[in-house]
C-alpha cells in the first residue's frame, strides 16, 4: 500500500487542487450523494488514478469480504474472540443474524422493546432530570446524540457525568431535585472505576437528601449479575452482549438517555438513519460507498502524504460533542501499533482526530490551519437548513463561512495578491515584507458532507458513517478496530497509585518524578 501511494504522491508533486477544476465535471465526478446526503471529496489531490489506486488497496486488503464477515457475525474481533455487531442493534426489518449459528434478533428487539418500556415509563413519570453515569463509550455517543437532537427533546432534562473528578457529579447534582432525579448507570463491564465511583456518590445523595434509591436506578450493561448485585432489580437492567464495542454501543441500551429525551418513535428514526447507511455499505460497490470513500480519503492524507491529523469540523452547533466521540470512535479503533498477526504495524496507526463546531474555530485554531507549516486536512460537516426558521439568516451565515473556509484553504492567497492589497499602506521592501504575511499557501485539502438538516435518522447515518469508515481504514491498515488494550496499563497503574497519592502506603519503587509529584499532592492536599 505503502508504495502505491509513495508513487501517486510523486506523480502529483506540488500540483494546486484547483487546477483540477479545469475538469469542469470534477466536483460531479469526485462526490457521492448517498442516504440523502452529499459527501464532495473534490478539493483534494484525488483524481481519476489516485481513486482506482486506492479502491485497489481496499481490494486487496479484503475490505468486501471483511465487511461480509462482520455482518455475516464473524468473530472479527480477534484478540478478544468476539464478533462486532453493533450493525444488529438497528437492524429494524428483524432479518436474521447469526452468532454461533444463534439469530441475535429476537433478544436484540426484545431488548428494544424493553428499553421503550423504561423510557416510556420514566417519561410519563414525575422524573424531572436523568443523570447518565458512564465513561467512554458509555458516555460520549448518548451525551453526542442527546445534544444534537436538542429540537427532538421532549422527555426529562438529561444530564451526562463522566468524570471521576467529583466536580463532574457535583456540578451536575447541583442542577438536579433528589425527589424528581433518576439515575442510569451505563457501563458495559459494571466495573469502570469512574462510573461506580460516581454512582456510589449518586446513591449516598439520594440517602443524604432523605430519598428512598428505589426506582431511582437503571442500569445499562453486560454485566448483568454485577447489576443485579449492585442492588438494581431486574425489570431496571438493561443488558447487551459482549459482540457490542462500547465504543460502538449507543444504538442499544446505552441510549437508553437518548430515547428518555426524544422519545422511542424518533429514536427508532435514528437506528432507522443508521440501518439505511449500513444498506448502502453493505450493497454499493467500492467507488460509490460513502464509508469507503471517506476512509480512502483519509488514508491518503494520513498514510499517502503523512499528515498526522485531521480536522473534524461541524457546521452544526448541536455536533459539538461529535469531534470528541470521533476521538473514541476513532483512536480508541486505530491507534494501535501491531497488526492482526502480531507483528509490527508497517505503516502508521490511524490519525489524531481533533475539532471543534465552525464558526467558533475560524475565531481560534484556523489561523494554524491556513497558515501554520503542516497541513491538517479539514472534515467540514454542514446542513441545508437548521431547526430556527427564524433564524435563516444566521443559517445562511453559517453555511456561507463554511464553504468559504474550504475554499480558502484551497485557493490560498499569493504573495502578487497580498501585495495588492497593502499596496495603498507600503512600498518597497516593507511592501513586501508585510505582503509575506498576508500570503496563503493554499492547497489544503478539504471534504464537506452537506445534509438536509440534522434530525434524529440523519443524526444515525452520519454516526454509521464514520463507524463503518473506521472499520474500512482498520481493515486497510490490518488492526483490530475492536479492541482497546491500550487503556489497561495506564488502568493498573492507577489502582495501584490509589493508596499511594491519598497516603497509606509509600512510594518506594516509583520513579523520582512520580514520587516528587506524590509528595507535592501531600503536602498541599493531604
Ligand atoms: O477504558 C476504555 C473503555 O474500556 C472504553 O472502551 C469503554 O467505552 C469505557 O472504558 C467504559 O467502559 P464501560 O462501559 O465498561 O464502563
Amino acid at each position: 500500500m505503502l508504495d502505491i501511494l509513495k508513487d501517486h504522491a510523486a506523480r502529483i508533486g506540488d500540483r494546486r487542487i484547483e487546477t483540477l477544476f479545469d475538469d469542469s465535471g470534477r466536483a460531479g465526478a469526485f462526490s457521492l450523494d448517498a442516504c440523502g446526503m452529499l459527501f464532495d471529496y473534490s478539493k483534494t489531490q484525488v483524481d481519476t488514478a489516485l481513486r482506482d489506486a486506492l479502491i485497489g488497496i481496499a481490494e486487496a486488503a479484503g475490505v468486501a469480504q471483511r465487511r461480509d464477515a462482520m455482518f455475516g457475525g464473524r468473530k472479527i474481533n480477534e484478540t478478544e474472540g468476539r464478533a462486532v455487531l453493533h450493525t444488529a442493534l438497528r437492524n429494524l426489518d428483524g432479518g436474521p443474524v447469526l452468532v454461533d449459528g444463534q439469530d441475535v434478533m429476537p433478544g436484540v428487539l426484545e431488548t428494544l422493546a424493553r428499553m421503550e418500556t423504561v423510557a416510556r415509563d420514566i417519561r410519563a413519570g414525575d422524573i424531572a432530570d436523568v443523570v447518565n453515569i458512564g465513561i467512554g463509550g458509555s458516555d460520549l455517543g448518548p451525551a453526542m446524540a442527546v445534544r444534537a437532537l436538542s429540537p427532538y427533546h421532549d422527555g426529562p432534562r438529561c444530564h451526562f457525568v463522566s468524570n471521576v473528578d467529583g466536580a463532574d457529579i457535583a456540578d451536575t447534582l447541583r442542577l438536579c431535585d433528589p425527589a424528581r432525579t433518576l439515575f442510569i448507570v451505563a457501563s458495559k463491564t459494571f466495573t469502570t472505576i469512574e462510573t461506580m465511583t460516581n454512582a456510589r456518590t449518586a446513591r449516598a445523595w439520594l440517602s443524604d437528601h432523605g430519598v428512598s434509591t428505589d426506582g431511582r436506578f437503571v442500569a445499562l450493561s453486560s454485566n448483568t449479575e454485577a447489576a443485579a448485585e449492585w442492588g438494581i432489580p431486574g425489570d431496571r437492567v438493561l443488558g447487551f452482549e459482549d459482540w457490542v464495542g462500547g465504543r460502538y454501543s449507543v444504538w442499544g441500551p446505552i441510549g437508553l438517555s437518548v430515547m428518555i429525551a426524544i422519545g422511542p418513535e424518533a429514536f427508532r428514526a435514528f437506528l432507522r438513519g443508521a440501518q439505511a447507511m449500513d444498506t448502502h455499505f453493505r450493497a454499493a460497490a467500492l467507488p460509490e460507498n460513502m464509508p469507503v470513500l471517506l476512509a480512502l480519503v483519509g488514508l491518503w492524507h494520513n498514510q499517502g502524504q503523512g499528515h498526522a491529523t485531521r480536522a473534524v469540523l461541524p457546521y452544526d452547533n448541536r455536533l459539538a460533542r461529535l469531534p470528541a466521540y470521533l476521538q473514541q470512535l476513532e483512536m480508541e479503533s486505530n491507534g494501535k501499533g501491531v497488526a492482526m498477526d502480531g507483528s509490527t504495524l508497517a505503516c502508521q496507526s490511524g490519525p489524531v482526530v481533533w475539532g471543534e463546531p465552525g464558526t467558533n474555530g475560524q475565531h481560534a485554531f484556523y489561523q494554524l490551519i491556513h497558515q501554520g507549516t503542516r497541513v491538517i486536512p479539514c472534515e467540514f460537516l454542514v446542513a441545508a437548513r437548521g431547526h430556527e426558521p427564524d433564524l435563516k439568516h444566521h443559517h445562511d451565515l453559517l453555511v456561507a463561512n463554511c464553504l468559504a473556509q474550504s475554499e480558502a484553504l484551497m485557493r490560498g492567497r499569493s504573495l502578487n495578491e497580498a501585495r495588492a492589497r497593502v499596496a495603498d499602506k507600503f512600498t518597497g521592501a516593507e511592501l513586501d515584507r508585510q505582503a509575506r504575511h498576508r500570503v496563503f499557501p493554499g492547497n489544503r485539502p478539504s471534504t464537506t458532507l452537506i445534509y438536509p438538516r440534522l434530525d434524529p435518522e440523519t443524526l444515525g447515518k452520519i454516526i454509521a458513517l464514520y463507524e463503518h469508515r473506521v472499520f474500512v481504514e482498520g481493515v486497510i491498515l490490518d488492526i483490530n478496530s475492536y479492541d482497546q488494550w491500550g487503556v489497561e496499563l495506564g488502568k493498573e497503574l492507577a489502582t495501584a497509585l490509589g493508596p499511594v497519592v491519598s497516603g497509606e502506603a509509600g512510594t518506594q519503587g516509583k520513579d523520582g518524578s512520580t514520587a516528587q509529584l506524590v509528595s507535592y499532592k501531600l503536602r498541599h492536599g493531604g
